[in-house]
Formats: C-alpha cells, structure tokens, sequence
C-alpha cells in the first residue's frame, strides 16, 4: 500500500508492506536515518520522532496508521543548521552514541518548543524515555539547562 504524510514538512508517498513499522519505513524508503533501531520494544527511545506533536517510539507504530499525519525525525528539528539545543549540546561534551543522541535532540526540541524555560525536572521527565547506558546524563542536562537559561 501507499501511505501519505507529511514528513519535515514536506509530503511524501511511502510504499508499505503489511505490518511495516513507521521507523522501517522513514529508515528503508524514505532515507531517514536519524532515527535508529536498537531494542524494537519502545524501551530506548533511540526511534524517537515526533507524531502529531508528540514524540513517539516510532519502532512501535505502525506506518500504515501515519496516513495523513505529520512526522518530524532528527533531520527535521532544525531548518539550515544547528537548533540551540544541538549547539549546546556540542558546546557541553553532550553527545553520545550515534544511537541514543538523535532520539534525545527530538524529545529536547520538543520540549522547548512548547517549554522554553524548562526546570530541570522537567528536563528529565522529557528524556525519561530516552537511554544511555554510557553517561549520567550530566552534560546533556547541563546543555539543556543552559539552553533554558538563555546561555544558548
Ligand atoms: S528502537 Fe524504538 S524504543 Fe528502542
Ligand atoms: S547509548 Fe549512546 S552513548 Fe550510550
């Protein structure tokens, strides 16, 4: 089947087989390859998109359902360029592994869209979903509360 939506803002026709996860399809069809697959179970986050204004595991839905929506992956968080919070993140020794750092730049550009002066509770409930084995999270909190702070 052909699934419609919009994808960082531009429209694009997916070509889905059967139980085809959204993630799959952004990854395979779509060249999409911020998002990435590691545990398939909704555990990690590092699959994060943002779905209809809400970010989602997309290794749990289903591409078939993302007809008519609007999904948002890593490569469209920031228009020509680094957001503040990629900056920050890059400015503070932040980022990590090529798996589990895209799927935090999504839930952190999320949040400061509707949040921009987070606390940092509230930082860390957004990257709840979000694991690292590797760090404690200590510079990318730190990032983000810069970026709250208006240091970014
Ligand atoms: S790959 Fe989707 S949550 Fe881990
Ligand atoms: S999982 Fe990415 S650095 Fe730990």
């Amino acid at each position: 089947m052909i699934v419609t939506f919009r994808l960082n803002g531009e429209q694009v026709n997916a070509r889905v087989a059967g139980p085809a996860s959204l993630l799959d399809v952004l990854r395979d069809e779509l060249g999409m390859y911020g998002p990435k697959e590691a545990c398939s179970q909704g555990e990690c986050g590092s699959c994060s998109i943002v779905l209809d204004g809400e970010v989602v595991c997309s290794c749990l839905v289903l591409a078939a359902d993302a007809e008519g929506s609007e999904v948002t992956t890593v490569e469209g968080v920031s228009q020509g360029g680094l957001n503040a919070i990629q900056e920050a993140m890059l400015r503070e020794g932040a980022v990590q592994c090529g798996f589990c750092t895209p799927g935090i730049v999504v839930a952190a550009s999320k949040l400061f869209e509707t949040h921009p002066r987070p606390t940092r509770i509230e930082i860390k409930e957004a990257l709840a979903g979000n694991i690292c084995r590797c760090t404690g999270y200590g510079a990318i909190i730190r990032a983000l509360e810069s970026v709250a702070g208006g240091e970014a």
